[in-house]
């Protein structure tokens, strides 16, 4: 049996993981959740795993060194897989703070418990933001230079500093994956596809920043864990790993295809201006990931597109617990006033549970 600490698992990829890694009866793996339940960490997205015999769940903080103590105290871990961090662009230009606490503390906190431990094998869930903006053309490959835009992507790239300097000075079993932007099932409606799509189930504008020829590379969510999962398994240490759907799309392309997919009228786009720092364009050279880990992204976008739809709509209460919550003060501040006078919307009380 192979026990594995995951890190940020009630979150939108890392549940798809533990659901992934416990799919399969066959496979030899146990799981450990230890998650802060943030206002992105969600128990709901675990429901149907919790009581699992191969799934724990431990509350914990990875910026608290003695919280983390604990678990490795009462655990032996094979490897680490670290999803846990602030995760929102715009967030992180309202209040950088948190995003270096658990992005970049956080990920020392885990290396050194990991050092301590001697884990054989510690995964960083990292980005393609971390190497900023391209332009009209060429691909980010593992060697672009790091020239993170954001305080969320200099956080990330912070850490993936730190990985690698365990690396390079103490041997530190470590493994880095840097992917492009996932969808699917269970992201937090405060990212692109499931806030336009929610607001648009509501007839609610959607709100696109600048111009909206900003291109950004999707990959479906369960493209993005099975290649963790191959990066677990067969990634060299010290190595770094990009993932990427080939799937480049401008924000004006993805806002006109939901609004044909769900029949809304072109009026419903709100031009607003832009965000801070806007990264042009992200796309993906994930040639190296194919070649060594034998990955390829499997899911087309308009499939995976089609179903990531068909989950919110049969999910309206999840999406409706969390826009009644906290998710309001945070969407009047960042949008309020930018949208004119409109509510944050508010979704029909009725579907089930992830
Ligand atoms: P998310 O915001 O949906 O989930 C983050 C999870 O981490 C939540 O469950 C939250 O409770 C938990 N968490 C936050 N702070 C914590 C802390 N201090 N201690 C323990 N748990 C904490 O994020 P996501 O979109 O699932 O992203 C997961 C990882 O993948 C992140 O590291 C992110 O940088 C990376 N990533 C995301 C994307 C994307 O498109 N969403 C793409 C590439 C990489
Ligand atoms: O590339 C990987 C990254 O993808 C991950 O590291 C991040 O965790 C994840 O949040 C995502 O970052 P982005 O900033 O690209 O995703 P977001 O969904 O916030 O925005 C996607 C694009 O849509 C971006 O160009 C900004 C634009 N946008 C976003 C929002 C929320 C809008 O035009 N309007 C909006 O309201």
């Amino acid at each position: 049996m192979q026990r594995i600490l995951v890190t940020g698992g009630c979150g939108f990829i890392g549940s798809e993981f533990i659901r992934q890694q416990l799919a399969r009866e066959a496979r030899d793996r146990e799981i450990v959740n230890f998650d802060k339940l943030t206002y992105a960490g969600n128990l709901e997205n675990l429901a149907e795993v919790a009581d699992h015999p191969r799934y724990d769940f431990r509350l914990g903080d990875i910026a608290d060194a003695s919280a983390v103590a604990c678990v490795f105290e009462e655990f032996a871990f094979d490897a680490v897989v670290n999803f846990a961090a602030e995760s929102h662009v715009d967030r992180s230009l309202l209040d950088s703070g948190p995003f270096v606490t658990t992005n970049i503390v956080g990920t020392q906190v885990l290396l050194d418990a990991c050092r301590r431990a001697k884990t054989p094998r510690f995964l960083q869930v990292s980005t393609d933001e971390v190497y900023g903006s391209l332009g009209a053309s060429g691909l980010f490959t593992e060697e672009t230079a790091l020239a993170p835009s954001s305080p969320y992507s200099a956080s990330k790239a912070a850490a993936d500093l730190l990985v690698r300097s365990y690396h390079h000075s103490f041997g530190f079993p470590s493994v880095i994956t840097r992917c492009s932007n996932n969808y699917g099932p269970c992201q937090f409606p405060e990212k692109l596809l499931p806030l336009f799509i929610t607001n648009l189930f509501e007839d609610q504008p959607v709100p696109v920043y600048g111009t909206g020829t900003n291109v950004r590379d999707w990959i479906h969510v369960a493209d993005h864990c099975r290649g963790i999962e191959l990066a677990l398994e067969r990634g060299r240490p010290g190595e770094i790993y990009n993932f990427g759907g080939r799937t480049e799309k401008t924000n004006l392309e993805i806002t006109h295809l939901l609004l044909e997919l769900l029949d809304k009228p072109r009026s419903l786009i709100r031009y607003v201006a832009d965000r801070p720092g806007h990264d042009l364009r992200y796309a993906i050279d994930c040639s190296k990931a194919e070649r060594e880990l034998g990955w390829t992204p499997r899911v087309s976008f308009e499939q995976g597109l089609q179903d990531t739809i068909e989950w919110y709509r049969r999910n309206l209460a999840w999406v409706d617990r969390i826009k009644s919550g906290a998710y309001r003060a945070y969407y009047e501040r960042q949008y309020g006033s930018r949208l004119g006078a409109v509510t944050p919307p508010k979704t029909a009380q009725q579907g089930h549970s992830p």
